[in-house]
């Protein structure tokens, strides 16, 4: 196999997967955790949303947890935005990146945006003219790129239909997202290979949900065809409030084993991101969905149980 030898993780942990949880969690605990994952070396972290509070409540206080966060040189935080109102909290929040999020199946574009796929591309023109003038980063996320809770199937053609759109308005990376975790190797290759005929292979990012088990399958069907970045949660918070049933992202924990395992140079410590996961997981009384964090804390444990005492 010809695997690259760095692979970008972005991890969306505290948007994606904090965007779902029904109980409101406290800025305080956002912040720490995205303290947690910057000393744990990502380059990227999507930390918040600049939506309508009345749509998704849980990242009304966006502002709040960018003012908050320590930032380190050389870690982008990347926040969405879906409209000109987003954009201009995103700037007065010092956003290193904004994202304009669409989808290739209309039925989802309604449910999740209230407007058709041509109306979300005209609302995210402007949104990605004043990120170029301002110099601000710009990425395009896909959802139902490979498949919709709404209407089933979702043809490779209206995704890349979506990636030339996208493209158009210039947007820097673009993520082809399987929001509902349907996905399987063979079709995710087939739709990445599509999408990169109208984008750079290496500015395509994979963006899945575990729903059916698939993401860690399709990760490496991906690699295999030129893929290099990845989003992940840590823990594997998430799921989507539009999409019932959804679970959430690939857990980073287990993404980050298996690349480091294959060779692949990430930049960060997996055992910082375990720990990470496991305070997550208790803060918000939630299981840790990362097989890999449960199997590493429960080896931990047994170890220092095993350790003799001190004399
Ligand atoms: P709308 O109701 O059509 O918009 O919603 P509107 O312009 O009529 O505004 C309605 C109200 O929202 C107004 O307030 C606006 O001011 C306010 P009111 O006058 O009623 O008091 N509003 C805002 N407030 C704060 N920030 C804003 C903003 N915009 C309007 N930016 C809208 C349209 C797009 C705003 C709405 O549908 C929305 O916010 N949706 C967000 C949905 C969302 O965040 N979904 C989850 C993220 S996407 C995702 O998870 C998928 C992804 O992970 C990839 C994958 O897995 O598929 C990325
Ligand atoms: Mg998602």
């Amino acid at each position: 196999m010809n695997l690259p030898n760095y692979v970008k993780i972005v991890e969306v942990g505290p948007r994606d997967g904090l965007q779902n949880e029904k109980v409101m969690v406290p800025t305080d605990v956002k912040v720490a955790l995205i303290n947690q994952l910057t000393d744990a070396g990502f380059v990227n972290i999507e930390a918040a949303s600049f939506v309508s509070p009345k749509w998704v409540p849980q990242m009304a206080d966006g502002a709040d947890v960018m003012a908050r966060i320590q930032r380190r040189p050389g870690t982008l935080y990347s926040v969405l935005t879906p409209n000109m109102k987003g954009f201009e909290g995103a700037v007065a929040a010092g956003a290193d990146e904004v994202v304009i999020f669409g989808a290739a199946s209309e039925a989802f574009s309604q449910r999740n945006i209230n407007c058709s796929i041509a109306e979300s591309i005209a609302r995210f023109a402007p949104v990605a003219a004043a990120a170029k003038e301002k110099g601000i980063r710009l990425r395009g996320s896909i959802s139902c790129a490979l498949g919709c809770p709404y209407q089933g199937e979702v043809p490779v053609s209206a995704v890349v239909d979506v990636v030339r759109r996208m493209r158009e308005l210039g947007c820097d990376e673009i993520d082809i997202a399987d929001t509902i975790g349907v996905g399987t190797p063979g079709k995710v290759q087939d739709v990445m290979r599509a999408a990169s005929a109208e984008f750079a292979m290496d500015r395509l990012s994979g963006h899945f949900h575990d729903t059916y088990g698939q993401a860690l399958s399709n990760i490496l069907a991906s690699l295999e065809v030129g893929i290099s970045i990845f989003h992940a949660s840590v823990a594997g918070l998430g799921g989507c409030p539009y999409a019932k049933g959804a679970t959430g992202n690939v857990a980073t924990e287990d993404v980050l084993y298996m690349l480091h395992g294959l060779g692949i140079h990430t930049g960060i410590d997996l055992e910082a991101v375990v720990h990470t996961g496991d305070y997550i997981s208790q803060a918000i009384g939630r299981a840790n969905s990362s097989r890999v964090g449960r199997a590493l804390l429960t080896k931990w444990a047994a170890a220092s149980e095993a350790a003799p005492a001190c004399a």
